[in-house]
């Protein structure tokens, strides 16, 4: 690793103080050692880098590669990078894995049949699942809002667009789970749930390709460009990504988001009005604000140098990893005014939350569609909606990448 100068003041990483609120550590980065070399719980080093602009330059950098081959041999001695399950090579050629000119080729492929109009169109089914999650609690008075409705949206949402079948989508659902509880821990637990994934998902595609349908996946299938079409395992890989990218993420999404109207009366005040009113410029400012403020990818996605740089002034030598802390750059007070502060009307909210460059979060429209109709319609179903745990008792699920409440626990008065 290239060296930087040793820091005693330098807050601690990575321990679950850290989870429940890292700003005040990213605020000292920001400040002391904007490309800050530390060794994460993994063993691996890694360079974060957490101020704004310096962020935004290096996502878009093509120096920085992501494919993990290029991480240099000694380091990677030391310990293994990447998501869960990743080291199923069948499932490794997904986006967030390459670079140009494969990137580019998958990534034009999945965006003739991964379109914003497809997600448009279906609006309507996700507001039929969140009314029915709503629906199975509502009159408890009291529920979990992670497990009970953050956490299954997603996946029956995903699973309704790529054309998974209903009656499986309750194992999905439960593969899903059993990944993300063992994230960051055992890795057996994992390793099981990505064959069974991978296994799955290999048979589906099998059954589409005699067999299309209107769905997302015999989209991809059909998907051609220059007569070019992806193969069975970039359809299996682009699936897989399609059904985790957008998972745990929109998970923490909502939860986070619900939470930080919850703890901020007077905007959550504001974010009621607007739902009340109908007001759906409102609610879509307010939801990125909300990703601004404190959103579930906490760093993007591993990279790597692929020749020596210099980073903020900061020597990176080859091979070596690079993590760009969007959580940091989104609270950066030379990008953002009063950036520790949740203002649902904030101008200007160019924040990184679904990354940039290239690898700018393709499910975006699906993430906000989503977003945007699960907090608005609980705030709409269930206006007198308030936590119902001391947040000094509530826990985070810290992993590398993703940073989000286990549980939500809220009451509302059931008769409205
Ligand atoms: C990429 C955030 C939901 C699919 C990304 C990246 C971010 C991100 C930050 C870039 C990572 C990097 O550059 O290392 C989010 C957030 C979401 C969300 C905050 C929800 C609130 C979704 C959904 C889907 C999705 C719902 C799909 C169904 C993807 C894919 C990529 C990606 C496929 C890789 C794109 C590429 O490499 O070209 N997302 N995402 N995401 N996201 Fe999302």
């Amino acid at each position: 690793m290239s060296e930087q100068p040793c820091d005693s003041s330098a807050p601690t990483l990575f321990t679950w103080e850290f989870a429940t609120d890292p700003y005040p550590a990213y605020a000292w980065l920001r400040d002391h050692a904007p490309v800050h070399r530390t060794t994460l719980p993994s063993g691996v080093d890694a360079w974060l880098v957490t101020r704004y602009a310096d962020a935004k330059k290096a996502l878009a950098d093509p120096r920085l590669s992501k494919n993990p081959q290029r991480h240099s041999a000694a380091a990677h001695a030391k310990g293994k990078v990447g998501i869960p399950g990743e080291r199923s090579a069948e499932l490794m050629t997904h986006l967030l894995n390459i670079d140009p000119p494969d990137h580019t080729r998958l990534r034009r492929l999945v965006s003739k049949a991964f379109t914003p109009g497809r997600v448009a169109e279906f609006a309507p089914r996700v507001r039929t699942l969140t009314d029915q999650l709503i629906d199975a609690f509502e009159e408890r008075g009291e529920a979990d809002l992670i497990h009970e409705f953050a956490f299954p949206l997603p996946i029956y949402a995903i699973c309704d667009l790529l054309g998974v079948p209903r009656e499986d989508q309750d194992d999905l659902r439960d593969w899903a789970g059993m990944m993300i509880r063992h994230g960051s821990g055992p890795r057996g637990g994992v390793a099981r749930a990505v064959k069974r994934i991978r296994g799955y998902l290999a048979e589906l595609i099998h059954r589409k390709r005699g067999d299309f349908g209107e769905d997302l996946i015999s989209g991809l299938i059909r998907a051609s460009d220059h007569g070019e079409h992806l193969t069975e395992n970039e359809a299996a890989a682009m699936c897989f990504v399609l059904l985790f990218a957008g998972f745990e993420t929109t998970i923490n999404l909502i939860g986070n988001g619900v939470y930080a109207l919850l703890r901020n009366p007077e905007q959550r005040a504001h974010m009621q009005r607007a739902v009340e009113e109908g007001d759906e410029r409102l609610l879509a400012a307010g939801v990125e604000e909300l990703l601004r403020y404190d959103g579930p990818v906490e760093i993007a996605t591993w990279r790597f140098a692929t020749e020596p740089l210099t980073l903020a002034g900061q020597r990176i030598a080859e091979g070596e990893p690079v993590l760009v802390v969007l959580a940091a750059a989104d609270r950066d007070p030379e990008r953002f005014a009063a950036p520790d502060v949740l203002d649902l009307t904030r101008r200007d909210n160019q924040h990184l939350g679904y990354g940039h460059g290239i690898h700018y979060c393709l499910g975006a429209p699906l993430a906000r569609l989503e977003a945007r109709t699960a907090i608005g319609t609980l705030l709409r179903r269930l206006p007198g909606l308030r936590l119902a745990a001391d947040p000094e008792d509530l826990r985070w699920r810290g992993g590398l990448i993703m940073r989000g409440l286990r549980t939500l626990p809220v009451t509302w008065n059931s008769t409205g």
